[in-house]
């Protein structure tokens, strides 16, 4: 193909401009170091007009660790018996949870609750079904060296520390763990790369996102009319709150206390009697993918879960009946209502990563 005149004085426009650019990116290869990390910052994804994430001074996001942090939840070898990734129990399919009542950990161990999803847990400031643990690079180091992934350097089975070594050995990740941290493998910089992953997993695209930024047609009618249902006739905004659906606070809602054994939930850490059998809210967003429900798996449909809920939750001493009163539905409403709660699925991209 031959130029005219204008073309080819735009051609070479374009070219002194692209050769610029290069230079300029060039130049930059030669900054400061400080400025370079700062150049290399990374945005977490937000939810539209939500509050910003808090994120640990000591553990800034970068892309590069959110990348090594992916991969390490996806990755078997982490487990003590190569059996179990963070991801076999936190998937997608199952919004972000196992499938099973309760969870079972490397080496097949029983583990006494069920999975719960992941969404936006980078915007909690406790962790656990009790809220046990206050940091989730802690949080990920104790689920390792714990029973769900089995690095529990007892009964033969091998430490963090042990894996970690195996890890150097991989290059990928050594090379990986040295361009990040400037340090190897180790369970603080495990922890801190799985952290700084968890806070992407933010719920920004997703029908409710839409319709609590106004935009009335994310929802179906009936959805609409269910949401009605769920914050003024129900009220289970009391709990759960919000843009993510959770009031981040701990309740009895009745659910196990007539075990032989009942497990006493937030008690174990406030010590207080009010706190016995107290869990924190689930946020409710991938609800319709997320059965069996609950902290022991209980129940095994959403319809079940709901109208337990509606009932004012189970009697027993402890119950929140502050926040949790029985509500009476017609047919009709608690259609509407389901309807709501299964239009709260995410859109989720993320795609498993390469490992290394
Ligand atoms: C065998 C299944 C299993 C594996 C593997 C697993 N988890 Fe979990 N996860 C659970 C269960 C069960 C809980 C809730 C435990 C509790 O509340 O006592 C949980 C809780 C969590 C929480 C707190 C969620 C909240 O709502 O507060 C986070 C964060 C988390 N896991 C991340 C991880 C990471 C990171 C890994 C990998 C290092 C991992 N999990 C591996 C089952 C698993
Ligand atoms: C008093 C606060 C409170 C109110 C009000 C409340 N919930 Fe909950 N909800 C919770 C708590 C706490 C849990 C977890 C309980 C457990 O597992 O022990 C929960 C769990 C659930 C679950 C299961 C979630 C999962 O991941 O397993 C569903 C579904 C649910 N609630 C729906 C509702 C609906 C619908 C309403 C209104 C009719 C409602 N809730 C009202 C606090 C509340």
């Amino acid at each position: 193909m031959k130029l005219g005149r204008s073309s080819r004085t735009l051609f070479r426009t374009a070219l002194v401009a692209g050769l610029s650019v290069l230079l300029l990116a060039l130049a930059g290869c030669a900054k400061e170091p400080t400025e370079m990390a700062k150049e290399e910052k990374f945005e977490a994804p937000s939810i539209p007009g939500y509050e910003a994430m808090t994120i640990p001074a000591d553990n800034p996001l970068t892309a590069a660790k959110v990348e090594l942090g992916k991969q390490l939840f996806y990755d078997k070898r982490l487990s003590g018996d190569n059996s179990r990734a963070c991801y076999s129990c936190h998937m997608k399919e199952n919004g972000l949870t196992d499938g099973k009542p309760t969870a079972i950990g490397a080496y097949e161990a029983k583990l006494p609750r069920s999975s719960p999803t992941l969404w936006n847990i980078g915007y909690h400031s406790k962790f656990y079904w009790d809220g046990r643990s206050d940091s989730l690079e802690k949080q990920a180091v104790a689920a390792w060296r714990g029973g769900n992934m089995g690095a529990t350097a007892k009964d033969g089975h091998p430490s963090a520390e042990e894996i970690c070594a195996k890890l150097n050995q991989i290059p990928g990740y050594k090379s990986q763990f040295q361009k990040v941290f400037h340090a190897d493998a180790s369970p603080d910089t495990v922890g801190k790369a799985l952290a700084a992953f968890e806070r992407t997993i933010v719920a920004d695209k997703s029908n409710w996102v839409r319709f609590r930024g106004g935009d009335q047609s994310a929802l179906s009618e009936e959805a609409k009319r269910g949401w009605t249902v769920f914050s003024e006739k129900a009220k289970c905004t009391n709990c759960h709150d919000g843009l993510l659906l959770t009031d981040q606070q701990f309740h009895n809602t009745g659910i196990g206390m007539d075990a032989e054994k009942p497990d006493v939930g937030r008690f174990t850490v406030s010590m207080a009697e009010k706190d016995t059998g107290a869990f924190m809210t689930p946020t409710l967003l991938d609800i319709s993918k997320s059965a069996p429900y609950f902290h022991n798996g209980s129940v095994a449909t959403l319809e079940e879960a709901t109208d337990l809920m509606v009932k004012g939750g189970k009697k027993n001493k402890y119950l929140d009946t502050t926040n949790l009163k029985p509500a009476k539905l017609s047919k009709a409403e608690t259609a509407d209502l389901l309807a709501f709660l299964k239009a709260l699925d995410v859109e989720y991209t993320v795609q498993e990563p390469k490992l290394p």
